[in-house]
């Protein structure tokens, strides 16, 4: 099951591992809306049966409104698959000694400290070792990702508040390559695939997953998104957040608005093109396009000056393709119109076919 080792890498403890289950609900709690996708498998054809989006009003939580998302999706699910982003979780590239399974677990704790913010006794731990690119390689790079205790509990906490067992908790950027996997199998004849940079902008931080041929090489995020957007578009228009948001959405003063958050897209850009240098100096790998999700990114000027930044085309893609979608329990146009948002979502779901 190991096509992308990111699917591996999730951040339980022994109740967290995987069942058998044919119906799973991708939970994304995220900073300005949280969404829910349900997948199940018909045979081992993944197909969408569950939908539900919702935003999180100014001076709300995402709990005041988790509730309400269920209802509106009717999910069938009983399990759910979340994740976990921000500072108090860590994705690392480690490169240590081969050495087996058993003794990897147990090294990797000593290694961790130099890696991990925080002490390695207050957080879960997960590493895989990544599918060596030379046979003859003396390091084996291995893939470490933490998260503070206290923050997988309270994930784990709301899951259940909501009447579902949690399968796992993972972690956005491994969500992100979980869809785009899903989305795009590795070619039947084992074609390479090139390289690609999934880049997902959210509402206060921006996910990067550099992926070679179906192989995770690189993950960050950065602390910008769409709230910074909409602060810039309020500074530079002379608007109030709410009317500075309905800009960004409406479309009418698109060219306005695009000037107005070009400093942040700027820095974003910037942040990008670091990024993807960093991954073909160090890891010789040539990211052939950007392929963009995430609400922020819908904001008006974000591909046209990413791809100014990049130097190479950056296109959207989108984390339905290719799936079959169960009308008569989704509710289609609603869908349709938070596609752009549910890559996180869908990469959690997805792991139904490892149950
Ligand atoms: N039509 C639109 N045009 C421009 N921006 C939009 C549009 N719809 C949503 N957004 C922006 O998208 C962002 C929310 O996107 P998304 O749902 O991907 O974020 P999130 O998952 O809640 O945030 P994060 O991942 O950072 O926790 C908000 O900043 C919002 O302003
Ligand atoms: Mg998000």
């Amino acid at each position: 099951m190991l096509c992308s080792c990111t699917r591996t890498a999730h951040l339980g403890d022994n109740e967290l591992y995987w069942r058998r289950n044919r119906t799973l609900l991708g939970l994304d709690v995220g900073s300005s809306a949280v969404k829910a996708v349900e997948i199940t498998l018909h045979g081992p054809e993944p197909v969408i049966t569950g939908f539900a989006h919702m935003e999180i009003p100014a001076g709300s939580t995402a709990a005041d409104v988790l509730p309400e998302l269920m209802k509106q999706g009717r999910f069938k699910a009983r399990r759910a698959a979340a994740a976990l982003a921000g500072p108090s979780t860590v994705v690392r590239y480690v490169p240590m000694q081969p050495m087996s399974d058993e003794e990897l677990r147990a090294a990797i704790r000593f290694e961790s400290d130099k890696y991990l913010p925080f002490d390695v006794d207050e957080c879960r731990l997960d590493c895989q070792a990544l599918e060596a690119l030379e046979p003859e390689a003396k390091t084996r790079t291995v893939l470490l990702a933490a998260a503070r205790n206290s923050l997988v509990d309270e994930r784990v906490a709301q899951v259940r508040s909501l009447g579902l067992a949690p399968e796992c908790i993972d972690v956005d950027l491994f969500a992100l390559a979980n869809a785009w996997e899903l989305c795009a199998p590795p070619e039947a004849d084992g074609t390479p695939r090139g390289a690609v940079a999934l880049v997902d902008v959210g509402a206060v931080r921006t996910s990067i997953h550099v992926l070679a041929n179906g192989r995770t090489r690189f993950s960050r995020e950065i602390p910008i998104g769409g709230t910074d957007m909409t602060a810039a578009v309020a500074r530079r228009m002379s608007l109030d957040p709410v009317q500075a948001e309905e800009a960004k959405r409406s479309g009418e003063a698109d060219e306005q608005v695009a000037a107005a958050a070009a400093p942040v897209l700027e820095d974003l850009a910037n942040e990008l093109a670091l990024s993807l240098e960093y991954v073909e100096h160090h890891e010789g790998v040539v990211v052939d396009e950007v392929l963009l999700s995430g609400g922020g990114a819908l904001c008006a000027g974000t591909r046209e000056q990413l791809e100014l930044a990049v130097q190479r085309p950056v296109r959207w893609w989108s984390p339905l393709e290719g799936l079959r979608v169960d009308e008569s329990r989704v509710d289609v146009e609603q869908l349709g119109r938070w596609t752009p948002t549910l890559a996180v979502a869908v990469g959690l779901a997805s792991r139904v076919r490892a149950a």
